[in-house]
């Protein structure tokens, strides 16, 4: 998940373009934070780049003198190509005139990139980015304006997308479109900018047209156009003053990360949908049907991703054995080359899980990660890597890196499934939904999980409940509930709940349900019923519109969704449940006491 930002002024500005352009990439920098660069026109095009934090590349490149009317600015979370010099954005075509940058995945760049190649187009980075700027090159060699070019090279990419592009010989105006990337247009007197977010932006105005999916146009110093069914027009009508300070924009503008970063599901589900790559899900899913033994492989949230996918797999007759990574030793005499790991680390650098890793390989275990860092060790140890793209995340408790790596795992399951011959076509269905029903979960469940963080911010302790393919999200809604609000929550099976953990229930005594699994939701409910004539508080995520909401004393209604993709959407209101109660019993619940992002000792 990258940042992006375009300025263009009527005239240069007083402060030099190059440190407007700097200071950007600051704000921006927690949308991504590998690689960092900037393109200047004033009488040509002037790129600067490398890998590296904003502050570090930007006094190594001299960004604070460039001078010039029209720049763009990009901060680089690594997708396709490692992160270093070269694949730095801004990337320019042939002849060093247009200059380009794109925060999202453009699926089909490897067919472009063979069209354009034949064509004689010289590619330099190994980015999906790079097929675009070429495109619009080739478009304008056959004849076309800018922005003709610009279009026509539009209609040629699919994915997830918002960029922003200029073109030396035509130095006043920034292009600009988005598919499912965030984008927005800063109005300014005398200058327009194009951005990622409003909080980068409030440094130079509060004036903002917001751009929605699907949509193009063109910034000037003076105009911005957008093109409706055809129609170039006008957007000042779409003008709106945004009540926000430059203060607020930290964070973008949200109070703490781990809440940001639960709102950017719906974005980072997308860009992972996006992200899938078929041949790769397939070669992977035929090494898990003709495995011996599948080991999912995790600590902590990853392994509770690893765990919905194990509780999966039998299904299908394979044997899945779930292993939390610094317990491999008690599996290593099964190791054997007839068997595949699917190892699961949102940093990829986790030192329980790459021993872990490690161990495998070294009988033969044919590992693949899940991984959301490009380049991470994990990722340079393994034989494949399956990549989410939750973009960079701050918060040291995981939540979107958890949602998009049970989206990846539950893709890996409907390739499965397809090769066996089933008809998946509504797996695919929802899969290709799940991003809009996240974000209809949020809004709609947002409410009901603040006033139950009111409602449980004294109490001691909680259980979490599930059964079969819902265990997994109530040990997540548990974990995460204990790292940040630090409320004793214990995860249990709720079967076995009945074996001994049910002598603490006493009146009030919260008890979570999950109801994602539809195979086990009526055995649940007796569950239910047990807590309930214990006097506990029955708390559960249900099916909305569902029967089972009456049972409960507050029920959390989600929208309906099959087995396979329902934990995504069933955690996100037990993610919100514990930030709320951080933040409800005084706790900054990105910075949990005793926690580190990434555990790099054993
Ligand atoms: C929980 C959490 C940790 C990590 C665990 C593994 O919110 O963040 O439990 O999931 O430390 O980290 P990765 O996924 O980086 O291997």
């Amino acid at each position: 998940m990258c940042g992006i930002f375009g300025i263009v002024f009527a005239e240069r500005p007083r402060r030099p373009l190059g440190e407007i352009l700097r200071r950007s990439l600051e704000r921006l920098e927690y949308r991504g934070y590998d690689s960092a660069g900037v393109a200047v026109v004033d009488r040509g095009l002037v790129v600067r780049k490398d890998a590296g934090k904003v502050a570090e590349v930007a006094s190594r490149h001299g960004f604070d003198a460039l001078q010039g009317v029209a720049g763009l600015a990009h901060t680089r979370w690594a997708t396709h190509g490692a992160p270093n010099q070269i694949n730095a954005h801004p990337h320019t075509d042939c002849r060093g005139v247009l200059a380009v940058v794109h925060n999202g995945i453009i699926e089909n760049y490897a067919e472009l990139r063979e069209e354009l190649a034949k064509r004689g187009h010289i590619f330099r980075t190994e980015t999906d980015t790079e097929v675009f700027v070429h495109l619009v090159e080739e478009y304008k060699r056959q004849g076309l304006d800018t922005f003709s070019a610009f279009k026509k090279a539009l209609a040629r990419i699919k994915g997830a997308y918002a960029i922003a592009l200029i073109d030396a010989e035509n130095p006043q105006v920034i292009y600009f479109a988005r598919n499912l990337s965030p984008l927005i247009i800063g109005v300014g007197d005398g200058f327009n900018i194009v951005a990622s977010d409003i909080p980068t932006v409030l440094d130079h105005t509060r004036r903002v047209i917001a751009i929605k999916d699907g949509e193009y146009g063109y910034i000037t110093p003076t105009k911005v156009y957008i093109e409706l069914d055809g129609l170039l027009q006008d957007a000042a009508s779409r003008i709106e003053e945004i009540p926000w300070s430059a203060e607020m924009a930290t964070k973008g503008g949200y109070p703490h990360f781990m809440l940001k970063e639960i709102y950017e599901q719906p974005e980072s589900l997308a860009f992972t949908v996006a992200g899938l790559e078929p041949a790769q899900l397939e070669a992977v899913a035929n090494a898990v049907l003709s495995a011996r033994n599948v080991y999912l492989v995790g600590a902590g949230t990853s392994y509770h991703a690893g765990l919905t996918l194990a509780y999966l797999l039998p299904r299908l007759r394979i044997t899945a054995i779930p292993i939390i990574s610094s317990e491999y030793a008690i599996y290593e005499n099964l190791f054997d080359r007839d068997d595949v790991a699917i190892v699961v680390s949102q940093s990829g650098e986790t030192i329980d899980t790459i021993k872990a890793a490690r161990a495998m390989r070294e009988k033969g275990v044919r590992v693949v990660a899940v991984t959301n860092v490009v380049g991470s060790t994990l990722s340079r140890e393994s034989d494949a890597t399956i990549y989410t793209r939750a973009g960079p995340e701050i918060g040291v408790a995981a939540t979107k890196t958890f949602t998009t790596q049970v989206l990846t795992l539950g893709a890996l399951y409907v390739t499965a499934l397809s090769l066996l011959g089933y008809d998946v076509s509504q797996h695919v269905d929802e899969m290709k939904k799940v991003p809009d029903l996240a974000r209809k979960t949020i809004e709609n469940t947002a409410g009901t999980a603040k006033d139950l963080a009111r409602r449980l911010r004294n109490r001691p302790s909680a259980y979490y409940l599930g059964r079969g393919a819902a265990l997994p999200v109530a040990m997540e809604g548990a974990l995460k509930l204990k790292e940040v609000a630090y409320i004793h929550a214990e995860a249990y099976s709720a079967g076995e709940s009945k074996h001994g953990p049910i002598a603490l229930v006493e009146p009030g005594f919260p008890t979570l349900f999950v109801f994602s699994d539809p195979q086990t939701r009526e055995k649940t409910l007796s569950n239910v019923a047990e807590m309930k004539a214990r006097g506990a508080l029955t708390i559960g995520t249900v099916p909305a519109k569902s029967d089972y909401a009456k049972k409960l004393d507050v029920a959390i209604e989600v929208p309906e969704m099959g087995d396979v993709f329902a934990p995504i959407i069933h955690v996100i209101p037990l993610q919100m449940l514990a930030y709320f109660a951080a933040v409800e019993r005084g706790y900054d619940p990105d910075k949990p006491r005793n926690l580190a992002k990434t555990v790099t000792v054993e």
